[in-house]
């Protein structure tokens, strides 16, 4: 891997794969990391062929956090540095929180929080100046989410997390760039439960492409933003959950995710 190198988790498929093409044109080496080995494979094949880059795939489910906490290490006794990380493997559930599978709750905190945490310490310690991170968290942060509310809060951190550490890095020279997309026309609707392919009528009207979004975050990536929210709806609905009171804000997202 003689390029600069950079690891996406979830970079198999979805927003993942789609960033992953934007790095590959630019040349990048790259390094994905999922549990569908099948995917993660076709991914490399195509990424390979119409690249002509250096693809690695790594098979782990970073819900273990054994699994997580050894990439880093395993990379390092091979000599391979990683100079980018994309944190953009997430998933969640649709429904109360009370009627939801308690641990499967529990692994979307896993999933979302602890292994994007650690994933992102063991990049730093080998990270050099100059080194960039691209966190995928969601408009889900800018509001709690009554009908998704373990995922919401999970994104509220990821975003939370991404910004006080695009301040401590300053120094280094570091870029955190947080993305907070809308929905998103991927299989993450499917994960969610809410047993439909595509994303409902009812949240249709703002729904991305997800090879859309990847250019809207690489784009702010590249600039080094701290936080990127792609497309103009979405910018503006994300200025008014700012100023009309939380108590209407709850009611709209308990009756826009009990419809999805
Ligand atoms: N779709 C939306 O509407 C939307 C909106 C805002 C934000 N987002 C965020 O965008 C990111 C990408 O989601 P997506 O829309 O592309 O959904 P997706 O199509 O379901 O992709 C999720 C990716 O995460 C990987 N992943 C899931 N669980 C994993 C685990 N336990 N271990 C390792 N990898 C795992 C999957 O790979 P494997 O199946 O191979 O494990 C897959 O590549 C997520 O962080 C999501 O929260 C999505």
């Amino acid at each position: 891997m003689n390029n600069p190198i950079v690891l996406i988790t979830g970079g198999g498929s979805g927003l993942g794969f789609e960033i992953a093409k934007l790095f590959a044109l630019d040349n990048y080496s790259l390094i994905l990391v999922g549990r569908n080995v099948e995917n993660l494979e076709s991914a490399q094949k195509e990424l390979k062929q119409k690249y002509q880059v250096d693809v690695e795939i790594i098979s782990a489910d970073l819900t273990d956090y054994q699994a997580v906490s050894s990439i880093f290490p395993r990379l390092k006794e091979r000599g391979i540095q990683v100079d980018i990380l994309v944190n953009n493997a997430g998933f969640g559930l649709l429904g109360d929180f009370i009627n939801l599978d308690g641990n499967q709750q529990l692994e979307i905190i896993d999933l979302n929080i602890r292994a994007l945490t650690s994933i992102t310490y063991h990049f730093l310690q080998q990270a050099s100046v100059g080194a960039k991170i691209l966190n995928i968290s969601s408009m889900a942060a800018f509001q709690p989410g009554p009908g998704m509310s373990v995922y919401y809060a999970t994104k509220a951190f990821v975003s939370s997390f991404s910004e006080a550490l695009s301040e401590e890095l300053v120094k280094q020279k570091i870029t955190v760039t947080s993305v907070c997309p809308g929905p998103i026309d991927t299989n993450f609707w499917k994960v969610s439960r809410s047993g439909r392919e595509k994303v409902a009528d009812t949240t249709a009207f703002a729904s991305l492409k997800p090879s859309f979004v990847a250019k809207s975050a690489y784009r702010g990536f590249e600039k080094g933003r701290r936080v990127v929210v792609p497309g103009v709806l979405n910018k503006l609905l994300v200025l008014i959950v700012k100023i009309i009171p939380r108590s209407l804000v709850l009611k709209a997202v308990r009756h826009l995710n009990s419809r999805i």
